[in-house]
């Protein structure tokens, strides 16, 4: 937890694969914050996998859960939030993070990256034939989503986990004294 000043919850948004989990976590301790993945902290609660989540309640019985979660983490400042590539795509979800105190912050990656990075992964949305032109048409369909509700956005193509963190870092700080 930081010394000095207060942070507001910093929420990472963006594709899966872009590094918000393995970034976030190196910023948070960086900027010496806490760090929550909200799918990691979801399958703890409910104590089975998010393909499981999936398979038992589907696609919408999973944006449920994760809106609860959200709601509740969004009222936590010095907290580095590292949210799953869907939560943009409800309404509410939006609505809830442009309403917080949050500073939202989009991580983007070109799709051939994002393919890379998770073709060996289980998840959900990519178990199906053509996983690069879903992750295309992925990318089309949220990014007004995503940035609907960026304060920031940072491209984390070629960057090292800790190249990421520091310059994210940096940007977050100049960002928040803009405020
Ligand atoms: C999803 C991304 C996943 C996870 C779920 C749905 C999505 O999180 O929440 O499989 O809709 O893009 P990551 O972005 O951490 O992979």
């Amino acid at each position: 937890m930081s010394a000095g000043r207060q942070f507001p919850p910093i929420v990472l948004i963006g594709m899966m694969g872009a590094g918000k989990s393995t970034i976030g976590r190196a910023l948070a301790e960086l900027l010496r914050l806490s760090f929550v993945d909200l799918d990691r902290e979801l399958e703890r609660r409910c104590g089975v996998s998010i393909p499981c989540i999936f398979d038992a309640e589907g696609e919408d019985g999973f944006r449920k859960r994760e809106t609860e979660l959200l709601k509740e983490y969004l009222g936590k400042p010095n907290t580095i939030i590292a949210t799953g590539g869907g939560v943009v795509v409800r309404l509410e979800n939006r609505e809830l993070l442009k309403q917080s105190q949050a500073l939202s912050v989009h991580l983007t990656i070109l799709p051939e990256q994002c393919y890379e990075r998770t073709r060996m992964s289980d998840r959900p949305l990519l178990q199906c034939e053509n996983p690069l032109e879903t992750i295309r048409f992925l990318i089309k369909t949220r990014t007004p989503y995503y940035q609907e509700v960026a304060a920031l956005t940072y491209s984390t193509d070629g960057k090292t986990v800790q190249e990421g963190a520091i310059e994210l870092a940096e940007q977050i700080q100049k960002r928040l004294t803009e405020r």
